[in-house]
């Protein structure tokens, strides 16, 4: 299992602090699997199953030609692995990998479990989903199968078996994803008898008596009590004439996480049995709130995450549709880098897609570009999906790293192509001996999230113009353009020792975490808490007492009221002479003796009430800011005035011109639709494009 090395970073005397951080986890339990002076390493997927035998050593060679350094296989061929029940083919693989190994490259091989063989399905219907409407989900795609399905495990683990035994102790494979993206896609949940029977078992283990889960679920409203663990199905608002209980949604929400960690356990634990020194993975998809990564935790060495960032979406600035999101992509690498400390992009976009509502080009340039941020922010390895176009089936539009004539270097392959070059050329000013910067580690932030909150808050929204994912990412994107070191991380991971904490949105707080923040502040950290912070516990009840009882004396103030508006209505908030718009959340605040307020609502009959507030507490400060504004601009200039205020100098870059620093390399990356200037001073090293940052475009520097 990965052993967790710790990690030491100096913070800025500024910060009065002399704190030594501990709980990051870096390092793994082999140096050679992801050596840190490869600082980030690049490679592709290949399906030789859709290709002609006789292409297979031309496309093989192309890929290292172009610079890859391994190549992904095995993903969805479970049909070509065991075409009968029980006849096993491995040439195929064994000629491939035979291939990778001659050009170089390593090899990740893939459990096939995401696409089960026609005759798994016809033989034994009961391993599909169900979906809510009561239909079995048919074979004809992919990631049909019922996770819950014990039937459906073993003939997973039976495959797993027999891969692992033959490739496990191979050197040349170097390590394992399972599955692929962990989802059912659209369908998101299955409804089967076996998930119901799964979903009980884990109610049962979690209450132990059927009084408990009514009093968790509050049956006593409208008479939801149950007598028996047999009695409860999984919510499905699809057959309810009317809302369920929260409280079992959530339960709910929580099972399914933990049945997606169970599943992905169930097939590491087979792989591990069976092989040696080699690493596992899955790949998560980005900002997917159904499957909890931080579940996996003990069970997967690396954290890999798929990204897809234009597909049509807007993003932010004017070239966002173009050039992805810099906030998602970041937070993604801040969130997976912590986990075991090895991590990295397994799907990367290598051109146009095919499944978005609009499928435009990405900006030239912006590929390389998404390559360097990952390597910017501590990513080991890039993989891209895929080497060839394909020329059939539903992605027939997605661009590969290859052109539809299967040799020509698409304008993506030459991209992925010239950030190789680049990172070998950063491989040569490697310096295993360089120190973070004291001021970019005096600034350094925990970002607590927490699954429940955004499972509780989806089903409970209270208006549909709150968005938790956009909540965050406006606390998270000012804190990139403070040029802030961050960690994504959730309640599991000690805190304690970062100069800051900002726990967005944290709906359902145990008063376990109020004792924990409380004793962060007052050893000096400063914690910085938002709209909706603290209403319920952590079954989803309402406190029995104030509105939001056990957070008031860390912030200092009551929560006299929160409102919401319906659209087109605005309300605005005053701070420091500037006037912001909101729309979606205001918590009211009334501030208690010896706490500053720091902005007031302008208008609404709550005029003149504070909005954000902060205070002093015992050695650190604790600032609670109320309202969710539409732009995310009072929550930038709110956070910066936090930093300054504890002395930690915040940067002023343009909002998603992100620059980090890394392994003795700084790395900016523009996503905006402006230039933008490195802030280096004049006698850094530039060592990859230039000074002046076009939109798209990437530059690494390092400072004497
Ligand atoms: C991902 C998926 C891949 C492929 C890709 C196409 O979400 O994991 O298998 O379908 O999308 O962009």
């Amino acid at each position: 299992m990965t052993c967790i090395v710790p990690n030491t970073y100096r913070f800025a005397a500024a910060i009065s602090l002399s704190w030594l951080m501990t709980g990051i986890a870096l390092g793994a339990s082999n140096p050679d699997w992801f050596p840190k002076k490869d600082l980030t390493t690049i490679g592709v997927y290949y399906y030789p199953e859709a290709w002609p035998e006789s292409q297979w050593a031309r496309d093989m060679a192309n890929i290292r030609k172009l610079g890859m350094e391994f190549v992904h296989m095995g993903e969805f061929a479970w049909y070509f692995m065991e075409p009968e029940e029980g006849q096993f083919h491995f040439e195929w693989l064994d000629k491939n990998i035979d291939l990778a190994a001659k050009n170089g490259l390593k090899v990740i091989l893939c459990t096939p479990s995401a696409a089960p063989p026609v005759w798994l399905a016809r033989n034994h219907p009961e391993i599909l989903m169900v979906d809510g409407a009561g239909r079995t989900i048919q074979h004809g795609s992919r990631e049909h199968a019922d996770w819950s399905s014990q039937l459906y495990r073993d003939y997973v683990t039976k495959i797993d078996t027999e891969l692992a035994r033959r490739y496990g102790h191979d050197r040349r494979v170097w390590g394992w994803q399972i599955d692929n993206e962990l989802s059912h896609y659209g369908k998101h949940f299955s409804y089967s008898r076996a998930a119901t029977q799964r979903f009980r078992d884990w109610l049962k283990e979690k209450y132990g008596s059927i009084d408990r889960l009514n009093a968790d679920w509050g049956g006593a409203f409208w008479s939801e009590m149950y007598q028996s663990f047999d009695q409860i199905e999984i919510p499905n608002e699809q057959v309810l004439v009317a809302d369920p209980s929260p409280h079992a949604v959530l339960d709910f929400r929580r099972w399914f996480a933990h049945e997606a960690a169970n599943y992905l356990d169930s097939q590491a634990s087979v792989l591990r049995r069976y092989s040696e020194n080699q690493w596992i993975t899955t790949n998560f998809m980005a900002m997917h709130a159904d499957v909890n990564p931080v579940l996996s935790r003990s069970s997967l060495d690396v954290f890999s995450w798929t990204h897809y960032p234009v597909h049509g979406n807007l993003n932010e600035g004017e070239l966002g549709y173009r050039l992805g999101s810099a906030s998602v992509m970041s937070f993604m690498h801040d969130f997976m880098r912590p986990l075991t400390g090895i991590s990295g992009i397994m799907e990367l976009q290598p051109g146009q897609v095919n499944w978005g509502d609009y499928n435009p080009w990405p900006l030239p340039g912006a590929i390389h570009m998404w390559i360097l941020r990952a390597f910017g922010a501590g990513a080991n390895f890039v993989c891209t999906y895929r080497y060839r176009q394909p020329l059939y089936g539903s992605e027939l539009y997605h661009k590969g790293l290859a052109e539809t004539d299967g040799v020509t270097p698409s304008p993506g392959g030459r991209e992925y192509s010239e950030a190789m070059s680049d990172i070998l050329k950063l491989r040569q000013q490697y310096r295993p001996d360089a120190r973070e910067p004291e001021s970019y580690a005096a600034r350094r932030t925990a970002f607590l999230i927490g699954f429940d909150n955004r499972w509780d808050i989806e089903n409970h929204p209270q208006t549909k113009l709150w968005n938790t994912e956009a909540h965050w990412m406006r606390y998270y994107r000012a804190l990139k353009s403070a040029m802030a070191p961050i960690d994504v991380i959730t309640e599991e991971t000690e805190f304690d020792k970062y100069p800051f904490v900002v726990a967005p949105a944290y709906q359902l707080v145990s008063e376990d975490l109020v004792k924990r923040w409380t004793r962060y502040a007052q050893n000096g950290g400063h914690l910085i808490l938002t709209s909706r912070t603290v209403q319920k516990d952590p079954r989803g009840h309402l406190w029995e007492g104030p509105w939001a009882a056990p957070i008031l004396d860390l912030i200092g103030a009551k929560i006299v009221r929160y409102d919401v508006l319906p659209p087109p209505i605005h309300g605005h908030v005053r701070f420091l002479e500037k006037s912001y718009s909101w729309e979606s959340w205001a918590d009211v605040l009334e501030p208690a003796n010896g706490t500053e307020v720091l902005a007031r609502y302008a208008d609404q009959f709550y005029r003149g009430s504070p909005a954000v507030v902060t205070r002093k507490f015992g050695k650190g400060s604790v600032s609670y800011v109320g309202v969710d504004t539409e732009t995310g601009d009072l929550e930038r200039d709110v956070l910066h005035q936090v930093f300054q205020r504890a002395g930690a100098k915040p940067a002023s870059l343009a909002p998603d011109f992100v620059v980090d620093w890394r392994d003795g390399f700084w790395v900016a990356t523009n996503f905006t639709s402006k230039v933008q200037t490195i802030p280096a001073p004049a006698n850094a090293t530039v060592l990859v494009g230039k000074r002046e940052v076009i939109p798209g475009s990437a530059t690494v520097w390092s400072s004497p």
